[in-house]
């Protein structure tokens, strides 16, 4: 069974939507343990309904963002994943973790990368009058958002846009994408993951 492992910081619409598709044997995959940062994520209660354990390691407890990762590392060894999804987790990853799963972790970026990286996307696509808005998927490395990028899901901005229907609209796309993209790893065989083809596909 392909085990993966979802790292979380907030709502977990992502994480829901992840648990939805292996459900539906539309990820041939398990969710085998969530990680949050955030003892108030919403997102720990979507595992609980659906009785995935859930570690809930506070950063604020740590003194140093190394330390920090040390204690998930710790996790996610006993957890052993085949796959590391960020869903929305909002810390950046040392070498501690990267080094131990490299080409095994892959983040969800809620903007056309190498455009935005960082926080409040959807503002500076308003902001900057952008034609368009997209989410990236992408390995990690240890620079922000950075890693190679695995795909890509692209939407044209409308003339009227406001940022609550933006985000709205960004959300679908990367609740389709992402879980379709987390199948592709689920359903290759190891050696070709990291060669997965690069695509924007259009929504
Ligand atoms: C998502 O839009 C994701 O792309 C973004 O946080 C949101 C989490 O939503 N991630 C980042 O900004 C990471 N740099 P969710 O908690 O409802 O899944």
């Amino acid at each position: 069974m392909f085990k993966i492992v979802v790292l979380v910081s907030g709502n977990g619409s992502n994480l829901q939507a992840l648990i939805n598709n292996c459900i539906e044997n539309h990820i041939a995959g398990n969710i085998v343990g969530v990680i949050c940062n955030d003892p108030n994520a919403f997102a720990i209660k979507r595992a609980e309904n659906h009785s995935i354990p859930c570690e809930i390691i506070d950063h604020k407890e740590f003194l140093s963002r190394e330390e920090f990762d040390q204690r998930v590392l710790d996790s996610l060894i006993k957890m052993q994943p085949d796959l590391i999804v960020l869903a929305g987790f909002m810390r950046i990853l040392t070498n501690t973790i990267i080094d131990r799963f490299e080409n095994k972790i892959i983040n969800i970026h809620p903007s056309l990368l190498p455009k935005y990286p960082g926080l409040n996307t959807h503002q500076k696509v308003i902001e900057n009058n952008d034609k368009f808005h997209g989410v990236t998927i992408h390995f990690v490395n240890n620079e922000l958002d950075a890693g190679k990028i695995i795909a890509q899901g692209k939407l044209k901005v409308e003339k009227s846009e406001n940022i609550a229907k933006l985000i709205e609209r960004i959300h679908k796309i990367e609740h389709d994408l992402l879980p379709y993209i987390v199948n592709k790893f689920a359903t290759l065989e190891i050696e070709k993951q990291n060669d997965i083809y690069y695509k924007t596909y259009n929504f």
